[in-house]
């Protein structure tokens, strides 16, 4: 992405040491929400990403991707799904477990959510270990979607999962590094 472009909403990322445990710097995106200038900066560069691509429907993963994924599916004219944790979702779903940064989680979606063939672009707030979003991933390709992009704000390449989502052939898209 533009450089100036990363370079602002990288300004409006608060960093927090030692949360949710010691050790961790959390990367609070709040603050790029709660400036309406940013936050429309910042989701303008996913509908330019994406008006051209004309995927289907755009996923989003809980709880963060929901804000972004659901504003961008809302700009695309197109529909919006939630991958949600396990436990929230009513209807028949399938299931991915995965580890995290901190911790280990389980993923749903609804087995109606996608049809076979369907164009999917994944959206979530950030990468670390890249848990979340190949998991999201798999179960998109399980119900026989084709994930055409995950698209995110923030990667942390340093743990990784960036570069072992690419390795596992999921072309990806993020604004902000954070080493
Ligand atoms: C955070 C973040 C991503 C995920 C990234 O969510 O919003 O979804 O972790 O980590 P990973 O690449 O190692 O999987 P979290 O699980 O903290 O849940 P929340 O969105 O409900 O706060
Ligand atoms: N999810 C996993 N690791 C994270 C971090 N360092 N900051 C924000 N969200 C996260």
């Amino acid at each position: 992405a533009d450089a100036a472009i990363g370079h602002y909403l990288r300004s409006h990322i608060r960093t927090v040491p030692d949360w949710p445990s010691a050790g961790v710097q959390f990367r609070d995106i709040t603050p790029l929400l709660s400036n309406p200038r940013v936050f429309r900066v910042l989701i303008d560069q996913f509908v330019h990403r994406y008006f051209d691509l004309k995927p289907d429907a755009i996923a989003g993963l809980d709880a963060r991707g929901f804000i972004i994924g659901s504003v961008l599916a809302y700009e695309l004219n197109i529909g919006f799904i939630p991958i949600r944790k396990k436990g929230k979702l009513p209807f028949t779903t399938v299931e991915e477990t995965y580890e995290l940064e901190y911790g280990s989680a389980t993923v749903e979606m609804h087995t109606d959510a996608v049809r076979p063939g369907e164009r999917v672009v994944l959206i979530d707030d950030l990468i670390a270990t890249g848990g979340t979003m190949g998991a999201g991933a798999k179960l998109l390709q399980r119900l026989g979607a084709e994930v055409v992009e995950c698209g995110a704000i923030v990667d942390l390449p340093e743990l990784g999962g960036s570069a072992q989502l690419r390795a596992a052939g999921l072309p990806l898209f993020t604004l902000v590094d954070f080493a």
